[in-house]
């Protein structure tokens, strides 16, 4: 079990795609750490990268969004304030708790690794296509 980073997944900019790399690694070495017994003691560290990093990774998006005008800005900014709610709901039952339980290791792979590559392939890559069409990077020679 595991997650790689394939082709398929870039949507075609280059510093989106090195983001996406980077969280799909996140997650691989997560799955990994699962799969060795120490998935309990590796998500905290997950949670708190995917915090920090997702802000950072959203705001790179948000920001060409804005600036291509992308029609679906808006409701792609709901998307990636979703990913984080669901963040902060996995580590609030963590602080609550004692050591995490094998509920919350699957809902990490699942609800978050899940949605993260519906997202990339859905969403980000629709965005991507736009930027495209668009002649975006050529007309303002960004990437
Ligand atoms: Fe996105």
């Amino acid at each position: 079990m595991g997650v790689y980073w394939r082709k398929g997944l870039e949507i075609g900019v280059i510093e989106i795609d090195k983001q996406h790399q980077s969280l799909v690694e996140a997650f691989n070495s997560f799955l990994l750490a699962c799969r060795n017994g120490k998935g309990s003691s590796e998500l905290l560290e997950l949670l708190k990268f995917l915090d920090s990093y997702a802000i950072q990774h959203f705001t790179t998006e948000e920001t060409i969004q804005k600036a291509s005008s992308y029609p679906e800005y808006e409701s792609h900014r709901l998307q990636h304030l979703g990913f984080m709610k669901k963040i902060h709901d996995l580590k609030g039952q963590l602080t609550s708790n004692d050591p995490p339980q094998i509920n919350h290791l699957i809902a990490a792979n699942t609800v978050l690794l899940d949605w993260f590559i519906k997202h990339i392939s859905g969403s980000d890559s629709h965005f991507g296509r736009y930027l495209f069409e668009t002649n975006y990077f050529a007309e303002s020679d960004a990437q």
